[in-house]
């Protein structure tokens, strides 16, 4: 047990998100995984029936948005792992409109605070554990929605019903993976960002052609196991590199 790579996971707090399968996967591949919901009792319930299908999962309470608990959490994992092999900023909020000029201040504030800066907060937390991996990796949970190439639609060939708010929080977070993998370089953290594409997690994206979870997941898979030494501050598809 000691051996395998410990992998955490913000946002799984549905069983229908790409997260939960994401965490699936990785257990299947022999990684201990930490999912993290912004409720104990999802977190709970969510392992529970990964580890009755015979894997190795811890749950955990995380909102990204808690600076004091994503500190916590960190502490933790310190006392008890001694290390962070990989982290997944899969965490996301979606405010319900769509329009540039109609979206509510208060709904930016709230996708940009967990979409980019919890995602922010996770790496500054959880850099110090991660600099005691001998390969560790971090992946932030991107779109296409918020690139300028890579899907159907992106910012330069812009979907009307594209949510702008989670499309420019997406942008961002895009521009902290750069950052962030200059920066943890010299550490051998290798930090991309990876995009599900659009994936059937709801109804709506099932009726556009989302792609099965099992793929989506895959995709954030991928990325989250690249071998030591591999690319950093790249954006990554089905495993392939994207443009931005
Ligand atoms: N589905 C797609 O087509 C698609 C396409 C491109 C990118 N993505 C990306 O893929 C990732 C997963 O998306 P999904 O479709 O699986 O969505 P999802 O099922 O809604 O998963 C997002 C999860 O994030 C959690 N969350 C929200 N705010 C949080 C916070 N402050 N702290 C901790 N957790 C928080 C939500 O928690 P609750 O359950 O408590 O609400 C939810 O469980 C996201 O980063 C998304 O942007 C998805």
């Amino acid at each position: 047990m000691k051996n395998k790579q410990l992998v955490l996971i913000t946002g799984v707090g549905k069983q229908t998100g790409i997260g939960f399968e994401t965490a699936r996967q990785l257990a299947n591949m022999n990684y201990q995984v930490i999912i993290t919901s912004r409720k104990q009792e999802a977190a709970d319930n969510l392992a529970g029936i990964l580890i009755e299908e015979g894997l190795d999962l811890v749950p955990m309470a995380l909102d990204v948005t808690d600076e004091t608990m994503v500190k916590a959490v960190a502490e933790k994992i310190d006392l008890r792992f001694g290390k962070l092999d990989v982290l997944i900023n899969n965490a996301t909020s979606f405010p319900d409109k769509f329009d540039t000029a109609g979206v509510d201040l208060i709904d930016i504030k709230n996708v940009f605070d967990s979409n980019f800066i919890g995602a922010w907060s996770t790496i500054k937390y959880f850099t110090p554990l991660l600099k005691k991996s001998e390969h560790a990796r971090i992946v932030n949970v991107s779109s296409g929605s918020g690139s300028f190439s890579g899907e159907e639609f992106n910012l330069l060939n812009p979907w009307r019903d594209v949510i702008s708010a989670y499309s420019i929080s997406k942008l961002a977070l895009n521009g902290l993976t750069l950052k962030a993998a200059i920066d943890l370089k010299e550490y051998n953290i290798l930090v991309n960002a990876a995009t599900p594409g659009v994936t059937a997690t709801y109804e709506i994206l099932a009726s556009f052609g989302g792609r099965p979870v099992s793929e989506g997941a895959k995709s954030i898979v991928l990325a989250a196991t690249l071998p030591k030494g591999g690319p950093t501050g790249k954006f990554f598809k089905n495993g392939e590199i994207i443009g931005w």
